[in-house]
């Protein structure tokens, strides 16, 4: 029997999460399931979702980046729209599309940057980029930093700083190592050799915890790869396009770096795209001219229907000045959450710049509980403090977050950017009811186990 798609939005979510389990990935769903994360979202719109009950819920994880226009922008729409009966995918000939996007990607990039190559997700991008580096130095050793993230495909999973994410799908690729995130020194003890063919790097890190490098660090990594005969390549993946005060979070420095990785909100939040723009140096030496412009493709990358969005997207970004906004909607969601981190003592810090903003928790409990178990305590809050809010946040308040990957009590703040000082309000008050009715982290532990053992119990 096959489903039609008619048929789709008539299953429950019951259906719907036994079919999950069993034609994609079990363990996905007992996770979001046990912490009543998952639930039946029918309708979604800038800032807002709605699940099949009417209850409205608001977005403050963006897609992690990818939905800096909000869910199902209408311009990205109307551009769909308009492109929808031209060729999608005609190998054969120049695409209209991609020609027109990569004019306009180089026109809001740092200046300097130009030929892009577009492709279908951030790991994608930074493969591209990885490549073009060997390519265009002839040298293989790629230096990244520990707590990177760039992806999960095996030359971004080898630039990723996770040991988690990598041990499984050892060996990895050759010819990597990582340095100290914000330590220049031993960026230079890495580079010194000459035998380094890139740097990649965030301008900030995301997945890592929302962590932000000391100022002039990435200036100072541009001219240390310059004096060392390397390249640098920035991951803008989910910094880019005005998420964190500016069109590119790069800008803040004034460099230009020899390659730029973007993906996400390219897509317009809609579309997967992804893309690395480059000089045209670099381009020349790593596939200029015809016997070499072929060496690295993709058949999707490049279509008509992702490029639309992307030639939307920028446009309504640059349009709307969202850049700007994010500076401003960021800066007073910040000056909140710092209020709040003075009052109770299991906030640690809280940390952003523009609307890319974490909470991180503390995680130490002094107390008898954690010594008569060995440190276990400890460790659960590590591992657990972040989805245990993001689980409150959820369920008590209808709002929409989520811990970072390599950083689990951080819960990261990514809203679209169109967010509104009233939405940040809501946000905040939510916050400080849980802060206030937990305030210390064992409560907190209290209640969830309560929301597990509910959501065991109701299935
Ligand atoms: C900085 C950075 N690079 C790369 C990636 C990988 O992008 P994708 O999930 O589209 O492969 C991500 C995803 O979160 C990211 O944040």
């Amino acid at each position: 029997m096959l489903y039609q798609i008619d048929e789709v939005e008539k299953l429950s979510r019951s259906e719907i999460r036994k079919l999950y389990s069993e034609y994609v990935n079990p363990g996905l769903a007992s996770m979001l399931g046990l912490l009543n994360f998952d639930k039946n979202f029918i309708r979604a719109e800038g800032c807002y979702v709605w699940d099949s009950e009417g209850n409205k819920y608001i977005d403050f994880l963006g897609a992690y980046g990818a939905l800096n226009l909000g869910h199902n922008p209408r311009e990205v729409r109307e551009a769909l729209n308009k492109v929808s009966s031209r060729p999608n995918l005609l190998q054969a000939s120049l695409s209209t599309y991609a020609a027109v996007l990569g004019h306009n990607l180089s026109e809001v990039a740092p200046q300097g940057l130009k030929h892009c190559f577009f492709c279908n997700s951030g790991a994608e991008a930074v493969e591209g980029a990885l490549k073009a580096a060997r390519a265009a130095t002839g040298k293989h050793k790629i230096i990244s930093c520990e707590g990177s993230f760039h992806g999960k495909t095996m030359g971004a999973l080898s630039a990723t700083g996770r040991k988690k994410y990598q041990t499984p799908f050892s060996p990895l690729v050759p010819g990597f190592e990582t340095a100290e995130y914000g330590n220049l020194d031993d960026l230079e003890r890495k580079l010194k050799s000459k035998d380094v063919a890139a740097f990649i790097v965030e301008p900030i890190q995301g997945e890592g915890g929302i962590i932000i490098p000391p100022e002039g660090y990435l200036k100072g990594a541009g001219e240390l790869c310059r004096r060392y005969e390397a390249l640098l390549i920035v991951d803008e993946i989910q910094t880019g396009f005005g998420r964190t005060g500016r069109m590119f979070a790069c800008e803040a420095e004034g460099i230009t770096p020899d390659i730029m990785c973007v993906a996400k909100s390219l897509g317009g939040g809609i579309m997967p795209a992804g893309a690395f723009i480059t000089t045209l140096e670099v381009w020349e030496k790593a596939f200029g001219g015809m016997e070499k412009c072929l060496l690295h493709t993709s058949t999707f990358g490049g279509n008509t229907m992702a490029c639309a969005a992307g030639i939307a997207s920028i446009n309504a970004i640059v349009e709307n000045k969202l850049p700007e906004r994010a500076g401003e909607m960021g800066r007073y969601m910040l000056d909140g959450l710092k209020v709040m981190k003075d009052r109770y003592s299991m906030i640690k810090d809280v940390r952003g710049r523009g609307l890319m903003v974490g909470i991180e928790f503390e995680t130490a409990e002094k107390g008898l509980l954690n010594r008569i178990t060995g440190g276990a305590v400890n460790k659960f809050y590590r591992e657990f403090t972040g989805a245990m809010v993001a689980g409150e946040l959820l369920n008590g308040h209808r709002i929409i977050t989520a811990y970072t990957l390599n950083n689990p009590n951080v819960i990261r703040l990514e809203p679209p950017l169109i967010i509104t000082k009233e939405d940040i309000d809501y946000l905040l008050n939510a916050l400080e009811d849980i802060f206030s009715k937990n305030s210390d982290l064992f409560k907190l532990t209290f209640r969830t186990v309560k929301t597990v053992a509910g959501s065991l119990f109701s299935r």
